[in-house]
This record gives structure tokens, C-alpha cells and sequence, in this order.
């Protein structure tokens, strides 16, 4: 075993309480593309363009078809190695909190799918900073609903709308220009603070205020670790930091813990 990994583990034995970042690497061997980098969604795309409340006032119908998209190849998607091995760290361990700017929902699939019958999955659902694909939101009233398949984007008047009040659904996460459920980020920042390690997966680390939670451990005394393929602005903070793939990290480091 490499000393990087040893470390790691030992540090997070050691641990009382754990919270986890995770951010779009932690998913990219589960197919879903990163946002910056080679092949990044942001590459192809001004995320103005599709990714924000001006851009739903002005074209719903081009939003959902995007957003429409996304589910669908979401669902071809499977939990890999790191968000299985997450999900049991959550569910085996108390005082383990999961952080992701992922709205791609594997975190909860990987619940779903290592919870033990006599185990509760919410136990390792993450707290979704940056929203969920699969969940809509009433853009009128705000009534989260479950994420609706198969939406008909081919004109305004087939796109989803609120039972309750009528509006039209979108779906719930956070745009650029909106800010964050501070329910949410209070949280992550509660857990940030209390935790004895952060293990930070998989993400640049320069999207704020995400980006403050391994900070605020730090701050608080506790150990930052990280993996990720490249170094990032955390990585002259971390007491360890390994490079390489999320996929085999993750399960190497938490074996056993
Ligand atoms: P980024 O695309 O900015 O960064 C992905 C990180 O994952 C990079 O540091 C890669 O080196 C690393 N990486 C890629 N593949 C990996 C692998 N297999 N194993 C380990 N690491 C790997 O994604 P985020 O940091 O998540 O916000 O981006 C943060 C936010 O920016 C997103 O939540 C999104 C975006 O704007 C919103 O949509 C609000």
C-alpha cells in the first residue's frame, strides 16, 4: 500500500467526525462529463446560456429540452466504486455528513443501492449544495416535486407545470446567478466545521461558496484530504494528497474504515 493511502486511512480512522466534498470527478468514471478540463460540459457550452433563470424566462422550452436531455442520460448512469464506498462510510459510521456539487443523484443511487434491509439509505444521502437533476421545483410557489421522465419539450404549453399552483416546473438546481438553499450550505458548513477530517473528492475547487467547506475544517484544526487526478487550490493545505482516479481511491482508502 502506498504511504499516501496508509496516511489517509489512518487519519480517517482516527476520526471522529467526517465530511465529505465531492464534486463532478468523483462521477466521471461513471460517465458523467466534469465541467472544466478536456471534454468539460462548460467546453462546449456558455453556461449562461442554458443554466440560468434568464435563460429559462426566455426559452423554456430550450431549457427543458437541455435539462430533458441530461436526465436521460443520467439514467443510462451507475454508481461507481466511489459512491458505493462512500454510501457505506455514511451508513456504517456515524458522524459522517456527504457534501457534493454533484446534481447528477448518484450519491442517492449509491445509497439506495449498498443500504442493508435493516439499514435507512437517507442515512447516506448527501446534501446537494448545487440542487438535483432529479427533483423538480415549482418556479411560482417553490413545492419540490419528484424529477418528471419523459418530458414533451416540443412546444411551451407540453412543458411540466405545478399542481398546486399552476406554474410552470423547473427543474431544482441552482443556476448560475442564484444563490444557494441556505438551509443547505448551513448545514454543510455546521458539518465543515465540526469534522475532524474533510475528504475532498474530485473537485477544482474554486466554486464558491462549495469550495469553503474543506476551508472551514482546515480552519477549525481538522486534516484536509484530497484525490483528485491533478493538484488544485487545496492541495498545499492537504495533509494528504493523492492523485489519481476517484474510482479507485476512494474504495482503497476507506477499506475497512
Ligand atoms: P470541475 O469540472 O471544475 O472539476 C472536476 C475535478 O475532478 C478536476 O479537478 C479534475 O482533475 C477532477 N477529476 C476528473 N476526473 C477524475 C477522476 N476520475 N477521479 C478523481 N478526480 C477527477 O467540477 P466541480 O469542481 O465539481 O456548479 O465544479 C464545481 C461546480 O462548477 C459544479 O458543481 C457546477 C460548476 O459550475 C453549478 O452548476 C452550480
Amino acid at each position: 500500500m502506498s504511504g499516501g493511502i496508509e496516511r489517509a486511512r489512518q487519519v480517517l480512522g482516527d476520526a471522529e467526525h467526517i465530511v465529505v466534498l465531492t464534486g463532478a470527478g468523483v462521477s466521471a468514471e461513471s460517465g458523467v462529463p466534469t465541467f472544466r478540463g478536456a471534454g468539460g460540459l462548460w467546453r462546449s457550452r456558455r453556461p449562461e446560456e442554458l443554466a440560468s433563470p434568464e435563460a429559462f424566462a426566455r426559452d423554456p422550452r430550450l431549457v427543458w429540452e437541455w435539462y430533458s436531455w441530461r436526465r436521460g442520460f443520467l439514467s443510462e448512469c451507475a454508481p461507481n466504486g466511489a459512491h458505493l464506498a462512500l454510501a457505506k462510510l455514511a451508513l456504517t459510521r456515524d458522524g459522517t455528513t456527504l457534501v457534493t456539487q454533484n446534481v447528477d443523484g448518484l450519491h442517492h443511487r449509491a445509497a439506495e443501492a449498498v443500504a442493508l434491509e435493516e439499514e435507512d439509505p437517507a442515512a447516506a444521502y448527501p446534501l446537494e449544495v448545487h440542487g438535483a437533476m432529479h427533483r423538480d421545483r415549482c418556479s411560482g410557489c417553490g413545492r419540490r416535486t419528484a424529477g418528471l421522465s419523459g418530458i414533451d419539450a416540443s412546444t411551451e404549453e407540453t412543458l411540466p407545470r405545478c399542481e398546486g399552483c399552476g406554474a410552470m416546473l423547473r427543474p431544482d438546481v441552482v443556476w448560475f446567478g442564484e444563490a444557494l438553499d441556505p438551509a443547505v450550505i448551513g448545514a454543510s458548513f455546521t458539518a465543515a466545521r465540526h469534522a475532524d477530517v474533510c475528504l475532498v473528492v474530485g473537485t477544482s475547487a474554486v466554486v464558491y461558496p462549495a469550495a469553503s467547506v474543506p476551508a472551514i475544517t482546515h480552519r477549525s484544526g481538522g486534516a484536509v484530504i484530497e484525490i483528485n487526478l491533478e493538484p488544485t487550490p487545496l492541495t498545499s493545505t492537504a495533509a494528504v494528497s493523492l492523485r489519481g482516479t476517484a474510482g479507485a481511491l476512494v474504495p482503497a482508502v476507506l477499506a475497512g474504515i
